[in-house]
């Protein structure tokens, strides 16, 4: 019964939305190894509002790098989320990412669609980790270079990781309408907020960083676009693993010492030198990528570092970055130019700067009917 109630739902929505009656809507799903974010943004003219937002934490160890441990728990909290999460919709932008993704910035010929699609195939299967046969691709023009062709962003995925993704999602009716890499979804979250914060003709080069729970996502954008994606696979989780391994504590326990302070922001002593040490190696990780950078490109110009992530929260993280980059660091805060429902709270507001950015950045995306 509930079933076939769904899919009259369905098929009257995108009845409307053939007559225009509607405008299509979507809901960002990003799926990190904490927990899964969902976010809802209305669209008007040229502005964007936060309307719904959601995180759900999933059970230790339901995701390694792209490995789902844990599907039938994952399933059914993003089905419970979906459902009971008072969203406008079902239809999903879902984020991918992980050892079988791939952005990266080609110099290409150019020319008409056709070829530039072709150019696009030739290219990728050079440096893509897994064959071209197996992948989905997507590319996007980023405009001419000085050598008169043209720059273009590849982003690619192993089909089987998209499927496996797809089906932690896709259950009581909801579908997966686009799928995204999460690194270019933050960056255009990220580069939505220059446009309206920057100069027109500032088109320096700014690192955003997502500093998660496995992963630490690094992206040098430049001419307002991510010309330069490392996913490190490595976050605050080694934290906790740290904690566990040396204090003999279970997982809940590691993690409540890593988070809780004294009242004045004081953690003991031994918890301290295992968080210096970890962030130390992060940062030594963002530190090489960076330097690939600007081997890469002999930009060294940096405007600017902006950093997310639930993990930035570890005491030091960003005074030690600043130091070794030797450039001031900015917490993202979208909310800055992206307006919110009046439901949110401070509190909320400022969780979801925190957690919440790769999910606001697939909400964003607009799907094409
Ligand atoms: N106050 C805090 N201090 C330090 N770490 C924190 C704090 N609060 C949360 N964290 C850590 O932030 C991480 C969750 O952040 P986030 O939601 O950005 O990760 P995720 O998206 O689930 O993971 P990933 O993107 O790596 O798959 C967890 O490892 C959690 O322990
Ligand atoms: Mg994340």
């Amino acid at each position: 019964m509930a079933n076939s109630n769904i899919e009259v739902k369905d098929i009257l929505e995108r009845f409307r939305e053939l007559f225009g009656l509607i405008s299509p809507k979507i809901i960002g799903v990003d799926i990190g190894q904490s927990s899964v974010k969902i976010a809802e943004i209305e669209k008007k003219g040229d502005s964007f509002k936060l309307v719904k937002f959601l995180k759900k934490d999933l059970p230790e160890g339901s995701i390694v790098e792209d490995e789902v441990q844990k599907p039938d728990e994952i399933k059914q909290i993003i089905s419970a989320a979906i459902k009971k999460g008072g969203f406008s919709t079902s239809q999903v932008c879902l984020g991918l990412y992980g050892p079988n993704t791939i952005a990266r910035k080609l110099q290409l010929a150019g020319g008409s669609e056709e070829e530039l699609e072709d150019q696009v195939f030739w290219e990728a299967e050079q440096y893509l980790p897994f064959p071209l046969e197996d992948s989905n691709l997507d590319h996007h023009l980023v405009g001419e270079n000085i050598g008169g062709g043209v720059d273009v962003i590849v982003a690619a995925i192993k089909k089987d990781v998209m499927t496996k993704f797809k089906g932690l999602v896709e259950a009581d009716g909801s579908v997966v309408k686009v799928a995204d890499l999460s690194s270019i979804a933050i960056s255009n979250l990220f580069i939505e907020h220059i446009n309206q914060t920057q100069d027109e003709d500032d088109n320096r080069s700014r690192m955003l960083i997502d500093f998660g729970s496995q992963k630490t996502i690094f992206i040098m954008i430049k001419n307002r676009m991510p010309i330069f994606v490392k996913e490190v696979m490595m976050g605050g989780m080694v934290v906790t693993e740290e904690i566990q391994r040396q204090l003999g504590v279970n997982f809940a326990e590691a993690e409540d010492l890593k988070i809780t302070t004294d009242g004045q922001g004081n953690l003991p002593e031994e918890i301290v030198s295992i968080i210096n040490s970890i962030n130390q190696t992060i940062i030594a990780e963002i530190r090489k990528a960076y330097d690939i950078y600007i081997s890469a490109t002999s930009d060294d110009d940096l405007a600017g570092c902006y950093v997310t992530g639930g993990s930035i929260r570890l005491p030091k993280f960003l005074d030690s970055l600043s130091k070794n980059l030797n450039v001031d660091i900015t917490v993202f805060n979208p909310f800055e130019t992206i307006e919110y429902a009046s439901s949110f709270t401070e509190e909320d507001l400022s969780e979801i700067a925190y957690i919440g950015a790769v999910s606001l950045g697939l909400a964003m995306r607009s799907v094409e009917v």
